[in-house]
């Protein structure tokens, strides 16, 4: 786990992440192996995510006693940004199959780079738990953004970000909009390029996860 000049960055840089996303980026990894590998590493984030999640004591009963459990203190709900988000949600609930899923619709208008919104459905005790916003890449910041505001407009407080890919420009305006929300990345690239897509990157996220470009 590495942090940075960004007090709210986290670069998670376990060897098998990097492995894994280096295989995501090769440009002649097909959709089949890419969502595979998005999957497994958003398995592997999610040790680092919650290793400061609270937890409440409860009693179990072994076969032989009964002893002091564990369980999360609070109802977690994971909320992907339609569609690349989706491509990390099944590594993510293999882990944690009772947290609720909430679904952000949004794309990036070609020209004017700027998030517009499609769909929006959100679990209605929201607000009661901690949310984990997931979509693999973070370029402008602009959906990311967008997202996160709505989510606050529903009067939730506990928000982490996860994405497999970041660049500079992004963080900052998170860190401008959002200050309070920690960013889980696994991956800090160089910067954007002149359409707003990320060097090096991996190219456009949700077209190789369903194989639409
Ligand atoms: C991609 C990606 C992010 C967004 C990042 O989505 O999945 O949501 O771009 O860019 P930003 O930080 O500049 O907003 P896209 O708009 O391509 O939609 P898609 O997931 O449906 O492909
Ligand atoms: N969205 C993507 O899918 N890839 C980028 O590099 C930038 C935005």
């Amino acid at each position: 786990m590495t942090k940075t000049d960004f007090p709210n960055l986290t670069i998670i840089k376990h060897p098998l992440i990097q492995t894994k996303l280096t295989m995501l980026r090769d440009v002649n990894t097909d959709n089949y192996l890419f969502r595979s590998l998005l999957n497994e590493i958003a398995s592997l984030m999610v040790y680092e995510i919650f290793r400061d999640f609270d937890t409440d004591e409860i009693e179990v009963t072994t076969p032989l006693e009964k002893t002091v459990g564990y369980r999360l203190a609070k109802e977690i709900t994971l909320v992907p940004i339609l569609r690349a988000g989706l491509g990390m949600i099944g590594g993510i609930q293999n882990l944690i199959p009772r947290s609720r899923v909430g679904h952000i619709g949004l794309y990036r208008d070609k020209n004017s780079l700027e998030a517009v919104e499609y769909y929006t459905k959100l679990p209605p005790n929201i607000a009661d738990t901690k949310v984990i916003l997931i979509d693999p890449m973070l370029a402008t910041g602009g959906s990311t953004s967008k997202a996160l505001t709505f989510i606050k407009s529903k009067g939730v407080t506990d928000i982490r970000f996860v994405c497999l890919v970041a660049v500079p420009e992004g963080i900052k305006r998170i860190t401008a909009d959002h200050p309070e929300v920690p960013i889980f990345t696994a991956a800090l690239d160089r910067k954007l390029n002149d359409h707003a897509y990320i060097l090096p990157g991996l190219g456009d996220a949700g077209d190789r996860i369903y194989g639409t470009e």
